[in-house]
């Protein structure tokens, strides 16, 4: 597929990994540059003029959280491996150690297309090798069987991460408890999941109505109701889960000083959490 075919499919995971490039203070993302290209840019500049010009900084401390979380799981309790849902162009493998078993999932064209890229950038050692497994799945789809005998021959019996994020908002409520069900099935007692969504209130804010009309404009008609969001509660409730921590853009600014620089009304506040089986 050529990369300006690919761009227009698949601009989100394009933009979400140009961001986290912006400030690599802030993200601890040196690699997320390579992904950068014209078209993505001049994509982010309306996105920023028009939806909301704090994306830069809540895409950059999504990526920090994640990546924090999941070194120390690594460090203090013994994480394994790191399974990707929904992997897009981020670029976890290369931030972490290499003993790391990665499995990054995501649509076919999306994982074939990072796979060659990724594959280029170790021949020419602008990365480093790591042992990554790419599986093409599209989560709307019929997927579990093949996908359970596919992670359980990569993974075997190994302590689990599993991350999804900036892809809940695009699913529906039935294809997300499937996830959630699917992962209960794949983890065992002391794995963790790691997760990205936003509340009901963001419908409320000039930032969100900005971005349907963004959407509206650049890639199709689309209104609130297809944009999934997601409450405390359904975290708090999961079965065989216990929700250890919870954050968002607020919260986590204040923890790695970050200055925000917009007001409330005008930002896209992301909740993260963190999910622990027992
Ligand atoms: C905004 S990007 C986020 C990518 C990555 N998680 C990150 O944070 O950099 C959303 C990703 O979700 C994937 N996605 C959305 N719907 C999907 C589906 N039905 N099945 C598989 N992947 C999906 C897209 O292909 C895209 O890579």
């Amino acid at each position: 597929m050529s990369e300006e075919k690919n761009i227009e499919i698949h601009e989100t995971a394009f933009v979400t990994s140009t961001f986290r490039a912006f400030d690599e203070d802030l993200s601890q993302d040196s690699f997320a540059k390579l992904w950068q290209n014209s078209n993505t840019e001049n994509w982010i500049k309306e996105y920023l003029e028009q939806v909301s010009s704090e994306e830069i900084f809540t895409h950059c401390l999504r990526n920090r959280y994640f990546l924090d979380i999941v070194k120390d799981l690594i460090q203090n309790q013994g994480i394994q491996a790191v399974i990707n849902f929904g992997s897009g162009f981020s670029m976890y493998p290369f931030l972490l150690n290499e003993n790391i078993v990665h499995i990054e999932i995501d649509k076919p064209d999306i994982v074939n297309y990072k796979k060659n890229q990724i594959e280029e950038w170790q021949e020419k050692k602008i990365i480093p090798k790591r042992n990554i497994h790419f599986i093409g799945v599209d989560f709307s789809k019929d997927y579990k069987q093949e996908l359970f005998s596919k992670i359980q021959s990569i993974k075997g019996n190994k302590s689990t991460f599993i991350l999804i994020e900036g892809v809940l908002f695009f699913l529906s409520r039935k294809e997300t408890n499937d996830l959630f069900n699917f992962f209960d099935t794949i983890q065992k007692n002391d794995d963790y999941i790691g997760s990205a969504s936003f509340q009901e209130t963001i419908k409320d804010t000039k930032a969100f109505q900005n971005l349907l009309d963004f959407f509206n404009k650049k890639v199709s008609k689309t209104s609130e109701s297809d944009y999934q969001t997601i409450e405390n509660q359904y975290y708090q409730s999961k079965k065989n889960y216990k929700l250890i921590d919870h954050q968002d853009y607020f919260s986590l600014s204040k923890k790695y000083g970050n200055n925000i620089n917009q007001s409330k009304e005008l930002i896209l506040n992301e909740s993260f959490y963190l999910l622990k089986k027992s």
